[in-house]
């Protein structure tokens, strides 16, 4: 194998194997029985799906990321997949899918991993494997309707580091003309569709040279997210987060809020209006991707505000970035059971 660590970005690579499991079932009174078959590892990445499947037509499509570290003692780490599975569960629902049985994720997961471990990259190189468990309608209808049948898939990829190197800053643009997701539509669920229907956004946003900054889809007045990730403003002694109906929660973000309590931070979940990031020493986007990444300006070309955090992280989020890591990579004990060795 001829993999340089060192250049992997976040993009797929030729993984060994694939791990697969089908549910077949049906609709009876408005309740889907049935049965997963069990899971089973497999070179073939190619999927034959029905033309008609609910997930190509009605989007009964959802997902999860997630990484497995070497950490520093050799071992192999997955990190929180439970919540990551318990996620996925809750998305399944939200799209009326079936939902994947937890010990069906992990027994899926440890095989994928077992399957490709000439891909879990070494310690040293800060890259780690990528695990995207996919869940899909694969069932053929017709008649608009959620199927019985579904298909749950996870890929595995090596990636590299999000920061190779130096711990850089990423700059938000405000659009006020694209909305992620609905107060009370999917974006509290981690369907497909979602990212699919923001991509206008990011992409005017990238022209200008940012990121996206998704404000809530009713008043455009509060922070929903950064781009496919949470929002963390510091104010003061006080981690701030958004409170919506309309954002994944994420599983960084709840492990950044255990971290900051510890560190003798008030954290608050609530509601954020735009214009309070003028009151905020420190802000940055978090998600499995980037752990944390800093934000050093936020524009809103409605108003021709930017909000300046300057070009440098801050103390408060760089220190939880490396508490957090450290947890990953195994370089301190993992008091809150975390971790999973494999
Ligand atoms: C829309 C969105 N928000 C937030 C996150 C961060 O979630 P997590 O920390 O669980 O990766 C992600 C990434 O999964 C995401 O896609």
């Amino acid at each position: 194998m001829d993999i340089d660590w060192s250049t992997l970005g976040f993009h797929y690579t030729e993984t060994d194997y694939i791990v697969r499991a089908s549910f077949h079932g049906h609709w009876i009174n408005g309740e889907l029985v049935g049965e997963w078959s069990a899971p089973y590892a497999t070179r073939n990445k190619m999927i034959p799906v029905h033309a008609a499947a609910t997930g190509l037509q009605y989007g009964q499509q959802v997902f999860e990321g997630l990484k497995v570290f070497r950490g520093v003692d050799g071992k192999v780490r997955v990190f929180r997949w439970k919540d990551n599975a318990l996620r996925m569960q809750a998305s399944a629902v939200g799209l009326k899918m079936a939902p994947v049985p937890v010990e069906l994720f992990e027994q899926a997961m440890r095989l994928v991993i077992a399957k490709n471990k000439r891909f879990i990259p070494p310690y040293e190189t800060g890259a780690t494997l990528y695990l995207r468990p996919i869940l899909f309608g694969s069932m053929h209808r017709i008649a608009v309707g959620p199927g019985h049948d579904f298909e749950f898939v996870i890929v595995a990829s090596p990636i590299g580091p999000y920061y190779p190197g130096k711990f850089h800053c990423t700059s938000f643009i405000v659009n006020r003309r694209v909305d992620r997701s609905a107060l009370f539509g999917t974006g509290a669920f981690k369907a497909g569709g979602n990212y699919g229907s923001s991509f206008r956004a990011t992409e005017v946003a990238h022209l200008a040279g940012y990121d996206c900054l998704f404000l809530d889809s009713k008043f455009h007045r509060y922070i929903d997210e950064c781009s496919a990730a949470n929002f963390i403003g510091i104010k003061g002694n006080e981690y701030l987060t958004p409170r919506s109906t309309a954002i994944l929660p994420s599983i960084t973000n709840k492990s950044l809020m255990m971290l900051a309590k510890k560190e003798g931070l008030k954290v608050t979940r609530r509601k954020i209006r735009l214009e309070e990031l003028a009151d905020m020493q420190e802000a940055a986007a978090c998600g499995t991707a980037c752990v944390i990444s800093p934000i050093d300006k936020v524009y809103d070309p409605d108003h021709e505000i930017t909000y300046n955090f300057g070009a440098e992280p801050g103390p408060i989020l760089t220190k939880l970035y490396h508490d957090l890591q450290d947890i990953q990579y195994g370089r301190v004990r993992d008091t809150h059971h975390w971790c999973t060795i494999i």
